[in-house]
C-alpha cells in the first residue's frame, strides 16, 4: 500500500520505517530540509536501537522515501498518517497547531479519498478538529471529496520503539467508518497475522485510551515512589514490598519500580494534558494532579539526600553523576531527573562530573555553557576527584561496576542510587555508604 507519514520525529520515523520494512511504499514528509537530506542518506537524527539499519535498508530498497514537498506527500498515499509534534502549551494542554496545519495541507491538495490517521498523541476531540480543518479547505476549493479521520495512537517506548512497533501488544483504531476500518486492517495486516491485535472502537475512546494508558503507568510509578518515601520513614525496604505486591497478578511486576521520578516526552506531558482536558470539561482530576505532584517532588529526593549527607553545605563539592538520559537506551534528556538534580547542585555551589553512554551530545547541547558541568568520557573518569557518586539512569554498564574503583576514587565513599541498582550489603562489603530509594530508615 502507499502510505504517507507527516513528521519524522520518533513516532513518524519508526512508523514509516517499520511499515516500509513489511512491504508498504512509504513516503515520510518533514518541513526540515536538512533532516530530510540526512534521512535520504540513512542518517537518523535520534538514537534508537535498530532504527538506523531499518531506515537505510528500506531506503536502498526504494520502499522508504523522504520529501519536503507537501503536495507530493498528499498525492502519495491513500493513507495519510499525522505524526507531528504536539508540544505542551504554557498551560499544559497539547498544542495542535502542527497537527491542524497538516490537516489543512491535506485538504488543500487531495484529489481523491484519503484516510487521515491521527498517530500523534492528541486530546480527545482532535479528530473532529482535524476533520473540520480539512473540510474547510475542501470547501474553499469547492470540492466534495470523501475522507475519514481515524485515531490510531502509538504505544512505542523510546529505546524499544522498533520492537514495540513490530510486535505490538495492541493496535487501537478509533473509527466509525467501515471503509477506513478495512484500509487500516490492511495497513497492519503483517503485524496481525498470528492473532488479532487490533481493537476497534469509536474515535473519542481511542483518543482517551492513549492518555489513560500513560496516566495509568505514571500513576503506578508515583504510587510506588510515595510508598518508597513511606518505607524510608518506617524502616521498611521498598524492594521487598515491590516483590511482595508484584506477586499478586492483579498488581503485576511491571512498572512498579521506584526511583528518582519519571521523565521523558510522554508521561509528564500526557498526565498534565489529561488533567487540563479534565478541567476544560469542569472536572478536577485530583488523582492525576497528585501523580504529577508526587513525581515533581520525587525528582528532588536525590538532591535532598546528597545535601543532607554533606550537612547542607555543598559549596565547592564535586559530584560524579552516572546517567543523564531520562531512561536507558536513549539519548533523550526531556524531563530527565538528572536535570533537576544537576540544576539544584549548581545552585547549591557544587560541580558535576557527568557521564552517560548516549546522552553526552544532548547534554552538551543543553548545558554546554554551564561552568559547573564537566562531561567525562567514561564512568571512571567521572569519579576522579569527586566527593560522592549519584546514579540517575539504570544503564546496563552501571549494573555491576568495580566497587573498589569507586570507593578509592571518591573523597567520601558514598553512593546515592536513584534507581535501586544494588544490594546494600554488596556496597557495604566494599566500604561504601549506600543511599537508595525507599530502602530502610537510614535513607
Ligand atoms: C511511555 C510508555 O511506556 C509507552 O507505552 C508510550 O507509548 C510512550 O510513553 C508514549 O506515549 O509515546 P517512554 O516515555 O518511552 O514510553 O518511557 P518508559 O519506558 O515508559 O519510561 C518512562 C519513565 O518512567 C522513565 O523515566 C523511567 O525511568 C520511569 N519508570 C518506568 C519508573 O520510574 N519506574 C518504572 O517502574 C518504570
Amino acid at each position: 500500500m502507499k502510505i504517507t507519514i507527516f513528521g519524522t520525529g520518533y513516532v513518524g520515523l519508526v512508523t514509516g520505517a517499520c511499515l516500509a520494512d513489511v512491504g508498504h511504499e512509504v513516503l515520510c514528509m518533514d518541513v526540515d530540509p536538512e533532516k530530510i537530506d540526512k534521512l535520504r542518506n540513512g542518517i537518523i537524527p535520534i538514537y534508537e536501537p535498530g532504527l538506523e539499519s531499518i531506515v537505510s535498508h528500506n531506503v536502498s530498497a526504494g520502499r522508504l522515501l523522504f520529501s519536503t514537498d507537501t503536495e507530493e506527500a498528499v498525492a502519495h498515499g491513500e493513507v495519510q498518517f499525522i505524526a507531528v509534534g504536539t508540544p505542551p502549551d504554557e498551560d499544559g494542554s497539547a498544542d495542535l497547531q502542527y497537527v491542524l496545519a497538516v490537516a489543512r495541507s491535506i485538504g488543500q491538495h487531495m484529489t481523491g479519498y484519503k484516510v487521515v490517521v491521527d498517530k500523534s498523541t492528541v486530546p480527545v476531540g482532535t479528530a473532529d478538529k482535524v476533520a473540520g480543518a480539512l473540510r474547510a479547505e475542501l470547501d474553499k476549493r469547492g470540492e466534495e471529496l470523501d475522507f475519514d479521520v481515524v485515531s490510531n495512537p502509538e504505544f512505542l517506548k523510546e529505546g524499544a520503539a522498533v520492537a514495540d512497533f513490530m510486535k505490538p501488544d495492541r493496535i487501537i483504531v478509533g473509527t466509525d467508518s467501515e471503509k477506513a476500518e478495512g484500509i487500516l486492517r490492511e495497513v497492519y495486516y503483517p503485524f496481525n497475522r498470528n492473532h488479532d491485535r487490533m481493537i476497534f472502537m469509536d474515535v473519542r475512546s481511542a483518543e482517551l485510551t492513549k492518555y489513560a494508558a500513560n496516566a495509568m503507568l505514571a500513576t503506578k510509578i508515583s504510587f510506588m515512589n510515595e510508598v518508597s518515601n513511606l518505607a524510608e520513614r518506617l524502616g521498611a525496604d521498598i524492594e521487598s514490598v515491590r516483590r511482595g505486591i508484584g506477586s499478586d497478578p492483579r498488581i503485576g511486576y511491571h512498572f512498579i519500580y521506584p526511583g528518582c521520578g519519571y521523565g521523558g516526552s510522554c508521561f509528564p506531558k500526557d498526565v498534565t494534558a489529561l488533567s487540563r482536558t479534565a478541567r476544560d470539561c469542569d472536572y478536577e482530576a485530583r488523582l492525576l494532579n497528585a501523580v504529577e505532584a508526587v513525581n515533581m517532588a520525587q525528582k528532588h529526593v536525590l538532591f535532598d539526600k546528597v545535601s543532607h549527607y554533606f550537612g547542607g553545605d555543598l559549596q565547592g563539592k564535586t559530584i560524579a553523576l552516572w546517567g543523564l538520559a531520562f531512561k536507558p537506551n536513549t539519548d533523550d534528556m526531556r524531563e530527565a531527573s538528572s536535570r533537576v538534580l544537576m540544576e539544584s547542585l549548581w545552585k547549591a555551589g557544587a560541580r558535576v562530573q557527568a557521564y552517560d553512554p548516549e546522552a553526552m551530545k544532548e547534554t552538551q547541547r543543553i548545558y554546554g555553557e554551564e561552568p559547573g558541568l564537566q562531561l567525562c568520557g567514561t564512568k571512571e573518569q567521572a569519579l576522579k576527584g569527586a566527593d560522592a557518586l549519584v546514579i540517575c539512569t539504570e544503564w546496563k554498564e552501571f549494573r555491576l561496576p568495580d566497587f573498589e574503583v569507586i570507593s578509592e576514587a571518591l573523597s567520601h565513599p558514598v553512593v546515592f542510587d536513584g534507581r535501586n541498582l544494588y544490594e546494600p550489603e554488596m556496597l557495604e562489603r566494599h566500604g561504601l555508604v549506600y543511599y537508595a530509594i525507599g530502602r530502610g530508615r537510614n535513607q
